[in-house]
């Protein structure tokens, strides 16, 4: 593959490149069909291959079928009859397959798909585990293997995960329809790099995880559990070697002969694919009616072959989708073909690369018409096999017939766009192709045959593992890794003997998880019983640093021994006392900016406006995910002009944009309690969002401050969860205090 180290790769995928067939104790291994199998088939420096062996293998026979798979680099994981029925023809085919295609009415649900989904992503986590070591590139493929990232990642952190969806992602509003739809992303999410065919795909997962899982994003990237996840666009093509190896030879110069034998002077629509719903067959077929019905000469001199591969059999869905192709293919030939002369040609079975490059060469135009196709490999090898050798070929070169609803539409761009649905458009478009200028159809081709070459498969994995490897690299410097047992041990002890302690420590977010509705996150009795504790060690303080109205934080947390500080520093208290305000602030700006605020209340359905004492809060956690934060920034944006010698200024936290009078932040408060802090204590300091970091930069020197869900400039430390944060605090007071410090 030619990666610049020298890593061990290994790829994952729910199918070999190759099936195994067994009978009467004789085995077979054929060639398994289907754009994923033909990415991948001639990526070479690769450690090892994992993947289902395809159909059940008998106990007793598994020794044997694995010797034989593993002498070709192949590592087999074995499913027994009923897994392949719940996790592979139910939920992967049954479920999956037709969510990601847009094909909702299709969605079958089975109560036994999950779980064996489940077990068998954990089987095929097992077998990577037991291939692999830390530093190990493992390469996971498809819609099959969602939750195996994250297994992966919880078992051995420090491998290398990446992950390529074949399929499209479809829209959130298709995606929530599948009922563990948390799980998966949070499966997925397990990787370091994600990526896509399209940029579409990507922008619908990207708002997906945002909607489903509330997680915000950035264009490249999502932030999960403290780890980076990278999100990209590898649009993947043919495997241009296998294809060119075979072109030149004579199996393909002598399969071309026949098919000019076979068909004379007529020309030859081609289309080739898997027996399978998404790709829109029976339209085009009728597409292809139309045509003869709007042009009858056509049924003289042109002659459609359909390519069936077969696929998935399992699923009565596709067996009752190849009866009604049988059915209409024998319409059509009854009603427009001659004896001799059927205009349409059907063949049920797969075909070896030479037959379909030979046929790729011959044809006039090919019709790629799928309803949703996440890439479509065949409209590139198309291409590649017309453009090859283009000099020598004296043939004038054929038109591609692309749906726009192929991931291919995007890079073959001198194609002929097709809507698959609009029949007659389609036949249209087929009467195009056929009547379309040499010049013209030269043009095209030479423009495609470029852009074909540089989606290469083995470039593409090249850059796939490129771009692993930095989204790797990234999170191995930035690791969120729990502080290990030595380092917890140290802050143990420093704590432990410390003179005196001091825990700054901001609520949502940090203590507590960030909640739908603010009122929901209220302290649960464990949290009051560690805060309880802390406060009562000896020489002591916790101040609890928040954003949050006096009112809320009284009334929570009022009862304990701990230091409150309210609405980002403006005022505070001390354990039992009253709370303290600053004397003059300037709010005359306030009536004005509540009339902007109310008003995009009213406007942004699910927002609301909390009024503090010395500010503003306008929330959109209720609100759309999208419109939200887009209406937020726009008022960002317009206040701060607005305000811009005024005594206010906004600041933005998770999803919420704050309105307050200058001069006072959780810094602000911190720096009012440094003169108290002496040079040898302990002092800690945890938030989450841009308000804390007013706190982190007051920190005196030595302070353990951490930020809590991802990395943050101004914090050494990080940790994942709040859980994580009260697990430490938690270690803390178990490692006690030296008294009569
Ligand atoms: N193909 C195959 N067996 C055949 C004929 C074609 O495996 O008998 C290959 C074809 O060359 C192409 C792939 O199947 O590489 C189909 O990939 P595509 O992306 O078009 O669709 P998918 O099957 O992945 O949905
Ligand atoms: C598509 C999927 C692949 C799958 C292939 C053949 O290309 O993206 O993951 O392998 O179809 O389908 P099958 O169910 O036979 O593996």
């Amino acid at each position: 593959m030619g990666t610049s180290n020298d890593r061990r790769t290994f790829i994952v995928s729910n199918r070999l490149p190759v099936r195994v067939h067994h009978e009467r104790g004789r085995v077979e291994v054929v060639r398994s069909s289907g754009g994923l199998a033909s990415a991948l088939r001639s990526a070479t420096s690769i450690q090892e291959w994992i993947g289902w062996s395809g159909g059940p293998v008998p106990q007793a026979m598994r020794a044997r079928v694995r010797e034989l798979l593993t002498a070709q680099g192949l590592m087999p994981v074995f499913l027994t009859a009923e897994e392949e029925r719940h996790y592979y023809v139910n939920m992967c085919n049954g479920t999956l397959w037709p969510l990601l295609h847009y094909f909702p009415g299709r969605v079958e649900f089975d109560d036994r798909s999950w779980p064996a989904y489940c077990e068998v992503n954990r089987r095929f986590a097992d077998t990577v585990l037991e291939r692999t070591v830390a530093g190990d590139r493992v390469w996971i493929h498809d819609f099959h293997l969602f939750l195996l990232p994250q297994l992966l990642r919880e078992a051995r952190p420090e491998l290398e995960i990446g992950f390529f969806l074949h399929v499209p992602f479809p829209s959130s509003e298709i995606w929530r329809i599948v009922p563990q739809r948390e799980e998966l992303l949070r499966g997925l999410l397990g990787a370091d790099y994600l990526s896509f065919h399209t940029a579409d795909y990507l922008r619908h997962f990207r708002d997906s995880c945002l909607r489903v899982l509330g997680l915000g994003a950035n264009p490249d990237s999502i932030q999960s559990e403290g780890r980076r996840v990278a999100l990209g666009v590898d649009p993947l093509g043919p495997d241009v070697a296998t294809f060119q190896a075979v072109l030149d030879t004579e199996a393909v110069a002598g399969q071309m002969a026949q098919f000019a034998q076979r068909w004379g002077d007529r020309r030859l629509l081609l289309s080739v694919e898997r027996l399978d719903y998404t790709k829109g067959i029976l339209h085009k077929l009728r597409s292809f009616a139309r045509l003869l019905e709007l042009e009858p000469e056509r049924c003289q001199d042109t002659v459609m072959l359909q390519v069936l591969v077969p696929s998935r059999e399992e699923n009565e869905s596709y067996r009752s989708l190849r009866r009604e192709i049988e059915r209409e293919v024998g319409r059509i030939n009854g009603t427009y073909g001659s004896p001799g002369r059927m205009p349409l040609e059907f063949l049920h079975r797969s075909i070896d690369t030479s037959e379909l490059a030979a046929l790729y060469r011959y044809a006039s135009a090919c019709l790629v018409t799928p309803l949703r196709d996440g890439m479509n490999l065949v409209a590139h090898e198309f291409v590649l096999c017309q453009g090859h050798d283009a000099a020598a070929q004296d043939a004038a070169r054929g038109v591609l017939v692309l749906s726009e609803f192929a991931g291919a539409a995007l890079s073959l761009t001198r194609s002929l766009p097709v809507n698959p649905w609009d029949i007659t458009a389609v036949a249209r478009a087929m009467a195009t192709a056929l009547q379309m200028p040499e010049p013209e159809r030269k043009d095209r081709m030479a423009e495609m045959y470029e852009q074909v070459l540089q989606l290469d498969s083995a470039g593409w994995t090249t850059r796939f593992l490129r771009r692993l490897d930095r989204a790797a690299e990234h999170n191995l410097q930035n690791q969120v890794a729990p502080l290990n047992r030595a380092q917890r041990r140290e802050l143990g002890e420093r704590w432990r003997s410390a003179r005196r302690r001091w825990l700054f420590l901001d609520y949502d977010g940090t203590l507590r998880e960030i909640t739908q509705r603010p009122e929901n996150a209220a302290p649960t009795a464990a949290l009051i019983t560690l805060l309880r504790a802390l406060s009562q060690q000896a020489n002591t303080q916790v101040h609890l640093v928040s954003g949050r109205p006096r009112g809320v934080l009284g009334v929570w947390f009022g009862h304990l021994p701990i230091h409150l500080c309210a609405e980002h520093g403006f005022v505070h208290r001390a354990p039992g006392g009253q709370w303290v305000q600053p004397v003059e602030v300037d709010l005359s700006w306030v009536p004005e900016v509540d009339a902007i605020l109310q008003r995009a209340v009213d406007e942004v359905p699910g927002a609301f406006l909390e009024r503090k004492r010395c500010g503003l809060a306008w929330h959109y956690r209720l609100a759309d995910a999208g419109y939200g934060p887009w209406r937020a920034q726009e008022l960002r944006q317009h206040l701060d002009q607005l305000l811009m010698d005024r005594p206010a200024a906004t600041l933005s936290g998770h999803a919420v944009l704050e309105v307050r009078a200058k001069g006072f932040d959780k810094g602000s408060y911190v720096a009012g309690i440094l003169p108290q802090i002496g040079s040898d204590d302990f002092v800690f300091c945890a938030g989450d969002d841009r308000t804390d970091v007013d706190m982190y930069r007051r920190m005196p020197e030595g302070a353990f401050v951490t930020n809590v869900g991802g990395p943050s400039p101004e914090a050494a430390h990080v940790l994942a969860t709040p859980t994580n944060l009260r697990d430490l605090l938690q270690t803390l007071l178990d490692t006690g205090t030296v008294q009569g410090n």
